[in-house]
Parts: structure tokens; sequence; C-alpha cells
């Protein structure tokens, strides 16, 4: 294998027969293989690379294939399915509105968009005032690129600066590509937006960004004359400034001191702080929001991914002065408003009250990150860092050869993991990261992560 190409040649593994897991054919299965044959011929290469698992079936915290086999699944289909896969009462609702015969709406109103909107609001802090609905996560992130820029044009800035940080990922379309950190996935465009700005991410292992000291204030310092040498007025030139609420392949959250200096400075020189939660949201590190870690008052948050824990539903909340800086009609989508998501939304929510799921994050997390710290302790050497928090988590390798090895190691656990009836999220770095559905039960926690420390056992000598 290489990092992102998994084999898709059947690999006879033994059989796994648990209360939870079922491995009982060869993987990938012969049979599925037509499949992998179909998307190969008729879908973009840019689509693949996953590992080679055709799913039938998704409940709770498991997912199922055609041929018997059953995973457990640590990945909540890459943080979506916060309340679990095909959970009962969203589907349920999602049956209800079908048998309505209400299939889309457009921009006119319907009762279950204004439903899970109020609803939305309510459950938010209180500076959040209002939404703005859209179908994907990277939307999310040009509607707010967009209400930064709206409101320096309106405060009369000389420039429509924003600030990002590098290692961040915000989505795949132009403005959020601008944003997101990775200059190889900018080339494409043949430009770079002058007005934005990217600093450096100040990682744990950075002695600088080391969030256990208090140079959280010295890198701010340092980030700001980094900015001033560059010819930056934070006054006059910058709109806003974007968070990854941890930076998403490692889940490395700021130093708090940092981000709360940055918060100090944006009140100070008057531009907006944004969080992109579209990965972080809803309970997945605990709180309903892991800016929440922070103890700041974003103006904008970037919401999508467990949002609906289903189906394609992602908006952008903030103050009302914010949200309503575009004209009537001037920010909206053909698709924004669906009543099969704005249900799902609405549904999700209510299951994320009713099954207390910001406590189950916080508590089955206690036993995620502490299974994970008795892991690193066995293999210090290779496992530098365990990172996240709530049911987020983060393995991090290091190799002192090359990276490269540490980011073959972490792929080749996953596929291990796999093999024996656990999805991990493959990241393509020196990472895995975790994330189960927080309606996990905790035996199946534990199950799972027996089988990751025994993968780890064999693994590295
Ligand atoms: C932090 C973050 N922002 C934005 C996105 C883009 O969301 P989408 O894939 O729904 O466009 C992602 C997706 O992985 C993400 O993790």
């Amino acid at each position: 294998m290489n990092i992102f190409n998994f084999s898709q040649k059947p690999v006879d593994v033994p059989p796994v027969k648990t209360a939870y897991r079922c491995i009982q054919t060869a993987l990938p299965v012969p049979q599925s293989l037509e499949v992998f044959e179909r998307l190969n011929r008729f879908e973009s290469r840019s689509m693949h690379g996953q590992m080679p698992i055709v799913w039938d079936r998704a409940k709770d915290f498991q997912v199922f294939d055609k041929w018997g086999n059953c995973w457990i699944d640590f990945t909540s289909t890459i943080f979506v399915s916060n309340a679990g896969h095909g959970n009962n009462h969203i589907i349920q609702s999602l049956k209800d509105l079908l048998d309505k015969d209400l299939l889309h709406t457009y921009t006119y109103a319907s009762d279950v968009r204004a439903d899970f909107l109020q609803k939305l609001i309510e459950k938010t802090p209180v500076e959040i005032e209002k939404a703005y609905l859209v179908s994907a996560g990277t939307e999310a992130t040009e509607a707010a690129l967009k209400l930064i820029r709206l409101y320096a044009q309106d405060k009369n800035k000389k420039r429509p600066g924003v600030i990002a940080f590098d290692g961040s990922y915000h989505g795949r379309t132009m403005g959020a590509a601008q944003i997101s950190a990775n200059q190889a996935q900018r080339e494409w465009m043949g430009y770079e937006d002058p007005n934005i700005f990217h600093l450096p991410f100040p990682y744990p292992w950075d002695e600088e960004g080391n969030p256990t000291n208090e140079d959280g204030n010295i890198r701010f310092e340092k980030d700001v004359e980094n900015l001033r040498s560059q010819g930056v007025d934070l006054k006059e030139d910058i709109g806003g400034i974007i968070f990854e609420s941890y930076i998403g392949w490692a889940a490395a959250f700021f130093p708090t001191k940092y981000v709360q200096a940055w918060a100090a400075c944006a009140k100070e020189n008057d531009f907006l702080i944004s969080f992109d939660e579209i990965q972080s949201g809803f309970a997945r590190t605990g709180p309903l929001f892991a800016y929440q870690h922070y103890d700041i008052k974003p103006d904008i948050i970037c919401c999508g991914k467990g949002i609906s824990s289903s189906l394609p539903l992602a908006a952008v909340l903030g103050r009302a002065d914010i949200l309503d800086l575009p004209d009537i009609g001037s920010m909206s989508s053909t698709h924004s408003a669906n009543p099969l998501s704005c249900a799902a939304g609405l549904a999700n929510l209510q299951e994320i009250e009713r099954l207390s799921l910001v406590e189950e994050s916080t508590n089955k997390g206690k036993i995620l990150h502490g299974r994970l710290n008795e892991m690193r302790q066995r293999h210090p050497r290779e496992i530098s860092n365990i990172l996240g928090a709530g049911m987020l988590a983060s393995l991090i390798f290091r190799n002192s050869r090359s990276v490269s090895s540490a980011c073959l190691l972490a792929s080749q656990i996953c596929e291990k993991a796999m093999r024996k009836g656990i999805l991990l999220v493959h990241t393509g770095r020196e990472s895995i990261k975790i994330g189960p559905p927080l309606t996990i039960p905790e035996d199946a926690l534990v199950e799972g992560l027996d089988v990751l420390d025994e993968i780890l056992q064999e693994s590295i000598q």
C-alpha cells in the first residue's frame, strides 16, 4: 500500500466474531470488487482512496456490508453521525415529511425550516441570533468569508483582510481553499488572494505554542509583529480572523490564552472572530461547540457535518447585524432550505438533548483519552502526542527517519484495524483520528480501543 491507496486485492484475514464485530470473508470482499471497478470507471479519482468496504447499512455505532461483515465505527462517517447512524428519531422525522410529499421548497417558507432555525438559535449561546443554511461545510466557509468582507466594507476598512492559519482546512471551493493552509491545493487557482494572511499554527510540539504554559500571549505578540512587518494595520486592514476550532488532521487545539488574546485584539480593532465548527460542533468535543473550551464569544460560527447527523446540511450562525449584512436575495441557495435537511437537523438537536450527548461525549471522552494515553506510555518513541477532547482524539506518530514513514505507519494501522472490524479515521498524514458516534455504548468503545492497543503492539516493535 501507499499512504492514499489501500489495496483492492482480497486478503484472507482471521475471522472475528464478537457481540459488536464480525469479519467472515476475505477483505476486500471478492464479490465487492465489481463495485470498486464501476466507481473507478465512472467516478473522478479524487473521490477515491478510502478503505475498501462497501457500506450496505449503518446503525448507531456499527457499519454493515452485504456479506455479513460488521465494523465498530470510530469515524462517525468523518464526524457526521454524532447522534448515531440511522438514528430512529431522525429517520421517523424524515418519513413523516416524506408522507406529506414535501421534498423541496426552494426559499419559500416552510414550518420545518422555521422550527429548525428557532431550535438551533435557542440551543446556541445568547450572542448567536441568526443563521443562514446551506448544504455543505465549504459553502458555510464561503458565506463566512463574504460576511467578514461585507463587515470590512461596512466599517470602511481600507482592505478586506482575513487572518487564517497554516495547517487548517475549511473546504474545497475557491474562497475556502484560499483560507485553508495547503498551498498545493491552491495552485490550480493560479493566484493567491493578497488579502488573506496565514499565520503558523501554534502546535503543541512547537515550544512557543505549548498550551500548558503562558506562551500563548508571547506567540500572539509575535504573530501581530509578523503581520505588521507585512504592512498590515489590524484596525484598517482586517475584517476578521478565522479559526478552525482545532486543526483537523491533528485534533490540536490552540493555546487558550492565544485565542483569548486574538479575541481581545478583535474587539479593540473592530474585526470579527469566526470559528469553523464544521467538524468540531454538536458535542463532538464535549460542549455543544469546541470554541467553548476557549471561553470566548465568536461573532460567526460555521457548522456542518454533525448538525444533522445525516443529510447534507451546514449553517453560518452569528449576530443579527452581521447575518443581515447581505441584501435580500444576495446570500441564498436553491437547496439551502431543503425541508428534509431541516427535519434531520431539528430531530438531531432533539436527540442531542434527549440522549444528553454533551454529557455523554465528556464522560466517554475520559475513557477514550485515558486508554489512548496508556497506549502512548507504552510506545513513547513512536506516539508523540494524544490530542483532542471529548469524543475526538488523535494519535500523532513520529519516526526519527522520516515523516513519510510515520504517515505510512498510520495508514497501515487503519488498514489492520479495518481487517479486525474497526473503522478509524485515515488522515493521510502522521496521525490517526478517532471520533465514534456519541451514542456508542461504553463496552463497544472499550472493545474498539482493545483492538487498537493490540494493533499498536503488533505494528510497533
Ligand atoms: C473543519 C472543516 N471545515 C470545512 C470542511 C468542509 O466541509 P464539506 O466537506 O462539508 O464541504 C470540513 C470537512 O472535512 C472540515 O473538517
